[in-house]
């Protein structure tokens, strides 16, 4: 995985607004990161790049038919296209790769509310998208509920939002209902998605299944919550 994730710092406010004003235009409100930082209430996980692994590295499968053997040569295929696309973007961005810090690819915010993990925003760079980072984000979050001994993980998202929708229900998040005019800048509804309750062996069992088939696909990231 070239990817990993990490709690925001104050250093990558900056990286971060850009990444919100680009995937929250128009209607971009900025959200006070600085503020919200320093709140125990409140945890900010962004994803940044490393280092590619070569192509090639995991490839397998014989493409005889062998279904688990074909997949596990898709998932590697998607592995070295991801690596090939990662090292373009950072090229693209003239991003030389020194520090993490200049290559931030995406983050979420969580609120801990009483029993609830509530993902108030969560964004990728437009450039990054469709490679798993969003994926990558939202288990991060499901394990800071798990770590923080939240029952539930909740957000809104637009009705008109389906990409986000898909990942959300991806990951075990049913419709709960239908806030009117949520957002202000076209009065656009919110649908409210909820997890089921996260200790519950049905949904351990889903999320740990979700995490191996992520991690057979892209490789396993480095994860600091
Ligand atoms: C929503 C968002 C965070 C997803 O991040 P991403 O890195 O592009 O998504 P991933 O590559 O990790 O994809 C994970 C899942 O999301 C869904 N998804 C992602 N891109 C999709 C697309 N173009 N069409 C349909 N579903 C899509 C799929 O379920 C996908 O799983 P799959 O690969 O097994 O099909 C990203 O599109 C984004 O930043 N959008 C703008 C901001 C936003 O709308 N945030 C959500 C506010 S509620």
């Amino acid at each position: 995985m070239d990817a990993a994730i990490r709690r925001m710092r104050a250093e990558d406010i900056p990286q971060v607004i850009d990444i919100e004003r680009e995937a929250f235009t128009p209607g971009w409100v900025g959200t006070p990161f600085r503020r919200e930082l320093n709140s125990r209430y409140c945890r900010f996980l962004v994803a940044y790049l490393t280092e590619p692994e070569p192509d090639g590295a995991g490839d397998g499968g014989d493409g005889d038919g062998d279904g688990d053997a074909d997949a596990v040569a898709a998932d590697a295929a998607d592995a070295s296209m991801w690596a090939r696309m990662v090292r373009g973007v950072k090229s693209a961005l003239g991003v030389g790769g020194d520090t993490e810090d200049d290559r931030l690819a995406g983050y979420v915010g969580i609120w801990l509310q009483g029993n609830q993990a509530h993902i108030t925003e969560i964004a990728v760079r437009e450039s990054l998208r469709g490679c798993g980072i969003g994926e990558l984000l939202l288990i991060g979050t499901v394990r800071v509920a798990y770590e923080q001994g939240m029952d539930e993980v909740t957000l809104e998202a637009r009705v008109s939002n389906f990409i986000a929708q898909r990942l959300y229900d991806k990951y075990g998040f049913n419709e709960m209902g239908i806030r009117k005019n949520y957002y202000a800048d076209n009065k656009e509804d919110a649908v409210i998605m909820t997890t089921d309750h996260i200790h519950a062996n049905a949904y351990r069992e889903k999320f740990y299944a979700l995490e191996e088939r992520f991690h057979q696909r892209y490789g396993t990231p480095v994860i600091e919550l």
